[in-house]
Order: C-alpha cells, then structure tokens, then sequence
C-alpha cells in the first residue's frame, strides 16, 4: 500500500505542495519516494528511504511545474530501491505515473509489451502503466484517451495519477484503492487520504470505483468509465488542520494517545439521548438483526471485535468473532440473516474488505464500523457505523482502537435497546476517567524498570482478555520486543514454560473479570520469579500481590477494559521510548494494509 498525491495550479509551489503532502501520507508507506513535475520536460526525483530521503536528493535550483503527482510507497512488487520508487514513466520521458494497489495481470502486460520491445527499468507492476500509455500516444490519440485506455486494461486495485510532459492537466483513476480530490481556490488536489492536502482546503470530492478525474488549475472533472461527465457531491471535512500535525508531542502516537478523551467524546456526541438515554447511531435505526452477528477484522481491531462481540452475547445476541484473513478460508456459514460486522479503522483492510465482499455476495447484511468517511468499507456495506476519531497517524492504532470501543458499546445499547443507565453513566463520564489515567499513569515507572525484560506477558481474563491480546500487540509492534497476550486460564496450558524471572507479566485485575481465578494465575507466574505488573480498579485488594500496580478508576465493568487499555499503551510508549525506537512507523508495517 502506498499514498499518492497530486497537484496542479498557478499560484502555489507544485513541489512544496507534494512534498508536504508526502509527508502526511508517510503513514501508509515509507520505503521510497518520489515526485514527477510536468513543465517543458518532465522531471522526475525519487529515493529509496523516507520523504527526508527524497528532499536530500533534490537539485537546489528550483524545481517548477504547474502540475505535479508524488507517491510514497510501501513495496509489494520489487524491494524498496531507486529504480523501484515511483514515479514510473515510459521510456521517453512523456508520461508518469504513480499507483497505489496491485495490478493482478501485470505480469502478463509486461510479457506483451517486452514483445513489442518496451525496456522495463524497475520490477514494478505499476511500470507496465506509462509503457501503455506511451504506446497509444504513438498511435496518437490524446492524453485522456491514452491514459483512459490504458487503465481499461489493468486488472487488480488501483489509484493512479499521471502527469504528461508539457501539460499542466493531473489525470486519476480509481478502482478498489482510496481517492479522493481536494477542490482548492489555489488549484486542484488529489490524494489517498485528506490529511495531504488539509492545509490547503477541506472541500472534498471523493471519487467511486470506476471513475476517473481530470484537474486543471480551474477545472475538476469527473467521468465513468464510459466517459459521461458523473455529477459530483462536493464535502466539506471536519478535521481542522492541527488535527494532521503533531501538535508539540514528540510522536504522534503519544498525541493520539493523549487526544482519546477528545475522540471518545466525539464517538459520544449526540447519540445518547437526555434525559432517556436512548442510543441513536445515525444511519442504524432500521438494523434489526435476526440471525447471527459476525465480527471480522485483523489485528488491532479484531481485538475490538471480540470486545464487542462479548458485549452483544452478554445481551442475548448471538456473535462470532473471525480473523478477517481466515474468513473465506473458514467456510463459515452465512446467510441472509446474518449481519456481518467489518470492523477497520481505515475501511481499506484488503484482508477485512474481501471479508465483507464474501458476505455480501452470500446474502447477508454488511455493516462498516470505521473511521473513514468514503473508504471503501463505507461504501460498499449496506450501513455504516462512524467511529470518529479523527485522522490517526502514527501507525500503531491508539485512539481508532478506543473508539471502536466506544462504537461498539453504543452499537450494542443501539441494538438491544434499553441499557443499563450505570452504563450509559459509565460512557457519558469516559472521557474523564480516560484523562485521569494519562494524568496520573505510572507506565513510565513500570516502562523504565522492565525496558530490559526478555520478553513481556499480558493475561486477561473476560472483558480484559482483548486488552490483554491488545496490550502485546501494541508492545511487540513499536518495542520489537517478544510479548504475548493469553486469556490467564491459558496461561498453565503451555505458555507457562515461558515465564522466568526476566518477563515481566501485566496481570488485568479488575473487579467484575473474576479476580480471584486471575489472582491464581498472578501466583503461578510469581512462583517462578515473574515480576508482576497490575492493572486494577481495586489496588488496596491485589497490591500486595503484585510489584508494581497501574491504577485505574472504577466504572462499570464492562467499561473497565477501556481504561485498562490505556496504561498498557503507555507502558509501549515508553518502553518504544527508552529503546529508541521509530515509534510512529514501527518496522516492515503500514497503516493501511490493501494487500491480502
Ligand atoms: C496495530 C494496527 C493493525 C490494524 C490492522 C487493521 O496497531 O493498527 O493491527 O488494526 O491492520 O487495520 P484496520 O482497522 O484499518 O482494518
């Protein structure tokens, strides 16, 4: 997965504005880099390495061009190289373009177009594009013709943008990868995600599968993919632009750490009714359904599913969880009655979206729990959920995981209709009792004592076991340390062999998860030496069991694991910290995963 930008107009910079836009989409790929800018000639600078790389390398003398495409990229086809970063062009220099997706048949455009004698300067599948193009040019049809033709032969995922030599037009495709323009009065912008252009404007056209755009300095067109112009709904963006930057924190994962309060209170923002405390999700109040409901997602948010799922069991809702990867292998079973639950914070997971495709072609009811407005999750499935959160950047999912909580507590009082006012009064004061857990967090302590640990456990048990699944992932993902997560009565079938003095054990002790049977595992681990960490709303009862206690406030229990949540991910900050790490984009991982 990649992120692609593109610009054209007179009275900003080209360069500058891909640049920056590359930086506000390192998040979706960070192993090369590139620019192509259209003028008398088209010149095109691209590097191995980060967008620093890639500034590194620029001539000094001013770069010019009205019309400008850049692409930041995480490798699929090819190791991250020079050669490998796009932009790609044709081998006269007439045409470049930059891709996010995978292209299924490239293999088989390349075999043709080396027979006809094209001479490939990359292992990309993306550089079968200009060679097309270029070879509808010679037959000599215009830019959009040739670009529109060359596209009709692609098969896969695609977002492209390409630039010609001596035009100042940016020309883009869409077909199952994100897109969207930016209408500026400077200008025209188009890109894979908003915060690459949120500086520059907040109205927004995102495109559908199948479309195509044109911008000029003045013009934004869109079209089918039989050419009629398609009429189009111009959005304006909440996100203010501060939202995209780092805002004084060193990472932006500690921003969207601290930002959760804020972004639970937005999750919150009118949907519980006063004084009733009805639950109203916009878009849901017809959703009632019959059979089964199924959760898929992976990673991070299959952790929030199976919180999620817990919740609808407890009120009489039959769930499934599924690893959105396995699901199709799974042959599990699904019919019209089913409603089926993607749950992804960017709406893009190739894994989740294939998922949701399966379903929907069974028959069953989709619903999309994310963050991203017009993503492809938000579009193809029959309801949408918003989370809310607002854009997260930093790669390890933080404030998207809390809110998905969030979603999916009120998803539940939504669906069964009359909940518990302690819950209710439980997510009303969320916000709260998360900013007294980052004002009064001891995870820096604990992260300082054990930074040189060989490996770190974390054992939950009921509505802490996703968070204790949780708490290892965001460990191992930003500290490349060894961590694992188990439901603590796993713990004495195997892993135990594990434990010794130098692992230290987070021990998720709340009132409400069976305490006493976790206590029982925190003892297990103890008799071998394992220091123990705990995560309790009850410190005075479990203290004295363990080394080192993380407080954290009482609330409703099914609400507990939220904040317990919170001192796991700031015990990774810090750990991540004192080690050195690239906290914000974590080794051989991207934001945004469009590849299965
Ligand atoms: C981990 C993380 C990933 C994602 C996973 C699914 O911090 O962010 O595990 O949760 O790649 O992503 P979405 O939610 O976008 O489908």
């Amino acid at each position: 997965m990649c992120g692609i930008i593109g610009y054209t107009g007179d009275d900003r910079a080209t360069l500058d504005v891909l640049l920056t836009g590359l930086e506000g989409l390192e998040y979706r790929g960070y192993d090369s880099a590139g620019v192509a800018l259209a003028n008398g000639s088209l010149a095109v600078y691209k590097r191995e390495g980060e967008v620093q790389a890639l500034k590194n390398a620029l001539p000094d003398a001013s770069v010019e061009g009205t019309a400008g495409i850049g692409h930041t990229r995480w490798s699929t086809h090819g190791p991250p190289s020079d050669a490998n970063a796009h932009p790609h062009t044709d081998e006269d220099g007439r045409v470049a373009v930059v891709h996010n997706g995978i292209i299924e048949n490239y293999q088989a455009l390349r075999d043709e177009l080396a027979a006809r004698g094209h001479v490939f300067a990359s292992d990309t599948d993306t550089e079968v594009i200009p060679h097309l193009i270029e070879e509808r040019l010679e037959v000599g049809v215009d830019h959009e013709t040739a670009f529109r033709e060359a596209i009709n032969r692609l098969e896969g995922s695609y977002a492209i943008a390409a630039v010609f030599r001596g035009s100042e037009t940016v020309y883009a495709a869409r077909h199952e990868s994100p897109l969207v323009l930016g209408v500026g009065d400077d200008g025209h912008y188009l890109a894979s995600d908003v915060p690459a252009f949120i500086e520059y404007t907040d109205q927004v056209i995102y495109l559908e599968d199948g479309e195509f755009a044109t911008i000029t300095p003045a013009t934004v067109t869109v079209t089918d993919e039989t050419g009629s112009v398609v009429e189009t709904v111009v959005e304006t963006i909440a996100w203010d632009p501060e939202d995209a930057a780092k805002s004084g924190y060193d990472h932006y994962m500690k921003k969207e750490i601290h930002e959760q309060p804020r972004a639970i209170r937005q999750c919150l923002r009118g949907r519980i009714a006063e004084p009733d405390g009805g639950i109203t999700l916009e878009g849901l109040a017809d959703l009632e359904p019959e059979g089964m409901v199924q959760f898929v997602a992976c990673g991070t948010s299959s952790n929030a599913a199976r919180y999620g799922a817990r919740l609808l069991r407890e009120h009489g809702i039959p769930t499934q969880t599924f690893l959105a990867s396995e699901y199709t292998a799974d042959a599990v079973p699904v019919d019209e009655e089913t409603l089926v639950v993607g749950v992804t914070q960017s709406g893009e997971t190739a894994d989740t979206m294939r998922a949701l495709r399966e379903a929907n072609g069974a028959g069953a009811t989709t619903l999309a729990l994310t963050n991203t407005v017009g993503s492809s999750a938000a579009r193809e499935c029959d309801h949408v959920c918003y989370i809310r959160a607002g854009p997260e950047i930093g790669v390890a999912a933080t404030k998207t995981f809390v809110s998905q909580q969030v979603a999916l507590a009120l998803f539940t009082g939504a669906l069964v209709g009359d909940s518990d006012p302690a819950f209710l009064e439980g997510l009303r004061e969320l916000p709260e009792l998360v900013q007294t857990v980052l004002d009064s967090s001891r995870a820096r302590e604990v992260a300082d004592a054990y930074v040189d640990a060989d490996a770190y456990f974390f054992i939950g048990r009921e509505y802490t076991a996703p968070v204790a699944f949780e708490g290892a992932l965001k460990m191992k993902e930003i500290t490349y340390k060894h961590a694992e997560g188990f439901a603590a009565g796993e713990l004495k079938h195997g892993p135990l062999a594990l434990v010794t003095e130098n692992t230290p054990v987070f021990a998720l002790l709340t009132a409400g998860s069976r305490l006493e049977k976790t206590l029982g595992n925190v003892k297990e681990v103890q008799t071998r030496g394992a220091p123990v960490i705990a995560v309790t709303d009850v410190p005075e009862e479990v203290g004295r069991y363990a080394d080192h206690v993380l407080e954290i406030p009482s609330t409703h229990p099914q609400l507990t694991p939220i904040l317990a949540n919170v001192q796991l991910q700031l015990v990774s900050y810090w750990v991540a910290n004192r080690l050195g790490r690239s906290i914000d984009k974590p080794r051989n991982l991207a934001k945004s995963v469009t590849v299965e």
